[in-house]
């Protein structure tokens, strides 16, 4: 008696689970054709720009912008400083597509909706992807306005995008982890900031959910988890990314100190206009690094 209605929801839900996966699958599909519909190039590079890094959208040639609430099943965002538009076009010899903007799980998105743009540039052709973020230094010896490329993470979400039923066409059940941030990727980006002249720390990107920033007491217990440091996005795309099989190179740009290693208050404000002043060093080393991967 009492088993049936268990059984039934059992059956429930997992005929929700199956129409989700197919879904999911359906969406990308759609988003897919509607980027073709619009441009004849196959991307070799994707990249998504973090808040306020937009400003390398100028460096691409011949660009074609698309608005990301035009494309069938795209998540908008709704922060300040992500525009939101993809954009294709070339960076050096590379075919590119640019995110530029993403929406983030502290904004009430779904894990399966913060990386269904990783989806799309996958099945759109992309076989190396390149993440940006902000993010604040739990390294003490790291400075507003340095950059990190990102040798490995902590995804600290509490959350896994890849957690439901697994959909094969996408990736594996078990993707391996190990060495996603793949060491070409990350030779590249020093062979890059050789060129344009920029020096590079290499460390472990530590992603929480947020949106509040850390306790003093958090990012002490962050250190000595070996994290040199933190923000709230990224993770999220590269373990997407790891399942379908693409590259990841990954740069944080240092914004702030983390919470409790400098005097001051931490604010949005410092974020962006740390973000906004190494601007042209940024721009140039990406347009060195997307060039390099094409
Ligand atoms: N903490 C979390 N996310 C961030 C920070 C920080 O200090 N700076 C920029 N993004």
């Amino acid at each position: 008696m009492v088993l049936l209605p268990i059984a039934a929801n059992l059956r429930r839900g997992r005929l929700q689970a199956m129409i989700a996966r197919v879904a999911q699958y359906d969406d990308v599909q759609e988003a897919v054709r509607f980027i073709r519909s619009k441009t004849t190039v196959t991307p070799q590079v994707g990249v998504v720009l973090g808040s306020g890094l937009g400003a390398f959208a100028a460096r691409v040639a011949n660009p074609l912008k698309i608005p990301y609430r035009d494309i069938p099943q795209f998540p908008t965002s709704s922060v300040a400083g992500h525009a939101g538009e993809l954009i294709i076009g070339k960076v050096g010899t590379a075919t590119a597509a640019i995110m530029s903007g993403r929406v983030h799980y502290y904004e009430g998105y779904p894990m399966e909706r913060v990386t269904f743009p990783v989806r799309v540039l996958a099945a759109l052709g992309v076989t190396k992807l390149v993440v940006t973020n902000a993010a604040g230094a739990v390294n003490p010896t790291y400075t507003p306005g340095d950059f990190m490329v990102i040798v490995d993470h902590l995804n600290l979400t509490g959350a896994n995008p890849l957690c439901g039923p697994n959909d094969e066409r996408f990736g594996p059940r078990f993707p391996d982890m190990s060495s996603t941030y793949w060491m070409g990727g990350r030779e590249a980006w020093h062979q890059a900031a050789r060129a344009v002249n920029v020096a590079l720390h290499e460390g472990v990107y530590c992603g929480l959910a947020g949106p509040s920033y850390e306790t003093p007491a958090e990012i002490r217990m962050l250190q000595r988890l070996g994290a040199d440091a933190v923000g709230m996005s990224t993770v999220a795309e590269t373990i997407v990314a790891a399942h379908a099989g693409l590259k990841v190179a990954g740069l944080s740009v240092i914004t702030n100190r983390a919470a409790g290693l400098s005097t001051q208050p931490l604010s949005h404000e410092e974020v962006k206009e740390v973000g906004t002043r190494v601007q042209g060093p940024l721009c140039d080393l990406l347009a060195e690094m997307v060039g390099r991967l094409g």
